[in-house]
């Protein structure tokens, strides 16, 4: 069934309204008699205006917060369409409960009104038919008031930033298992990509509307971004871990969650040395917004808390630079971040990143580990390989809490080490 375009159910309301009205006065005109008075014409006149005004700003104001509150089946913009992830199921429930809707109002009872809890934890983010530009505008709203009006659970975003299939899942799966209410899960895949998880995953329904993604060009820190945005609608979320679908955890999830949700700094690498792939990729057009001993290069994967990432989405500024300055060989999700957060929040970044990754290989890419080497001892060393880092200040063990690059091969063997090592 085709959807009413906004416009046209305000048309609709505003016309049962004026039935409404036609009804409500019949009694209070008196047709026989010819005694009335231009006054009391008059005084109808008025009372009808302000009926019909009252209504009007009734029918609109139910417009206004159906389209503010986040509830992917109250869509009704067509020209946003293609950005939708598609899948039938959750199309033909949100078409069902439009259907709904319409009937009441066709029937002059008023829709439900949007509860407060649907406005702080939106839900399934499947489907939504917003822009970026309106996902990003409405994801960098901060409330004034500090205190919250609930008793708000911090939870961990993850992020997982994915072509298609996530071969560790069901590590992931049992790494979540028993936290409900301490974490949410968005997914980027490629448009079209439809992850097949059963109804009891927390991949499930945690599909966002995608974009083509070209590696190496400014379309994957936007898609960053559209996860991130996603994320901030959510206004429980308090970090925001980014992910890819070769990334493992390794340590469970109480021990992630402690060490993030009460971490001072975000985690973010961020350095400049003097080699080609480093501060060689620096573009002199980009001064005076970000000069050459401002620029920083990091991993992609990053860490951060909420407010970094509200001003991340907000951004245009430097996005716009990048974008026009940083092109192969510049990769914007190398430098992109690491130098915003540089120029803006260096004393709030720990400037080291908290996923594990073997450069020593060298090359363009990193390492790659399957069942051959996927041992205990292998993940052990992940997890304290004697090396010291800091943590609000302090010396601690526990640098890292996620690895990759792993091959789906090695699933098996960290499903294992589940009961053992990694203790989830
Ligand atoms: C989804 O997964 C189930 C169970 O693994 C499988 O039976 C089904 O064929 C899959 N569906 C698609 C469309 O791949
Ligand atoms: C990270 O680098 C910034 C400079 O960008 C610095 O101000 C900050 O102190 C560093 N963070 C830590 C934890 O050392
Ligand atoms: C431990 O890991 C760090 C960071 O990856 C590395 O620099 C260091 O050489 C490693 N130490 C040992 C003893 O392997
Ligand atoms: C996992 O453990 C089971 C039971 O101990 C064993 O049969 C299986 O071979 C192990 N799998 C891997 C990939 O190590």
């Amino acid at each position: 069934m085709k959807l009413k375009s906004r416009r046209g159910s305000v048309g609709d309301e505003e016309s049962a309204g004026a039935d409404a009205v036609g009804s409500l006065i019949a009694p209070l005109t008196p047709r026989k008699d010819c005694w009335w008075s231009s006054a009391l014409l008059k005084a109808i006149t008025v009372l009808l205006v302000l009926v019909t005004g009252v209504l009007i700003g009734f029918a609109a104001s139910a417009n206004i917060s159906r389209c503010y509150f986040y509830t992917p089946s109250s869509s009704s913009s067509d020209h946003h369409r293609h950005l939708q992830v598609g899948g039938d199921g959750d199309d033909s429930n949100s078409n069902s409960k439009t259907d709904q809707t319409e009937q009441q109002q066709m029937q002059g009872s008023s829709p439900s009104p949007p509860s407060f809890m649907d406005f702080v934890h939106p839900g399934s983010p499947w489907g939504h038919t917003m822009s970026d530009e309106e996902l990003f505008w409405r994801a960098s709203m901060v409330p004034r008031v500090e205190e919250y009006p609930y008793q708000r659970v911090p939870k961990v975003a993850f992020l997982f930033l994915t072509r298609g299939p996530l071969p560790f899942a069901r590590l992931w799966e049992r790494f979540f298992r028993g936290h409900n209410g301490l974490y949410s899960v968005y997914v980027h895949a490629l448009p079209n990509y439809v992850l097949n998880v059963s109804a009891s995953s927390p991949f499930y329904g945690r599909q966002i509307p995608s974009q083509e993604v070209s590696w190496g060009s400014i379309t994957l820190v936007d898609a960053e971004k559209r996860l991130l945005a996603n994320a901030l609608l959510d206004h429980s979320n308090q970090r925001f871990v980014l992910v890819s679908e070769s990334c493992v955890p390794v340590y469970n999830f109480p021990t992630v969650y402690e060490y993030l949700v009460n971490s001072a700094h975000s985690f973010v690498e961020s350095y400049n040395i003097d080699v080609p792939q480093c501060a060689g990729r620096y573009n002199p057009r980009m001064a005076p917004d970000v000069m050459e001993d401002q620029w920083r290069k990091g991993s992609e994967w990053f860490e951060l808390s909420r407010d970094l990432a509200l001003d991340i989405v907000a951004d245009k500024r430097y996005h716009a630079v990048f974008r026009q300055h940083c092109t192969p060989s510049c990769y914007p999700d190398e430098h992109y971040i690491p130098t915003y957060l540089h120029l803006t929040h260096g004393a709030r970044n720990a400037n080291r990143t908290i996923t594990w990754v073997d450069w020593s290989r060298g090359g363009p890419h990193p390492a790659r580990y399957g069942k051959g080497s996927v041992t205990t001892e292998f993940i052990q060393a992940i997890r304290n390989n004697g090396t010291q880092c800091d943590y609000n200040g302090k010396p601690t063990n526990v640098c890292y809490l996620f690895a990759r690059k792993f091959a789906p091969s090695a699933l098996g063997t960290l499903i294992n080490l589940t009961t053992t090592l990694l203790n989830f």
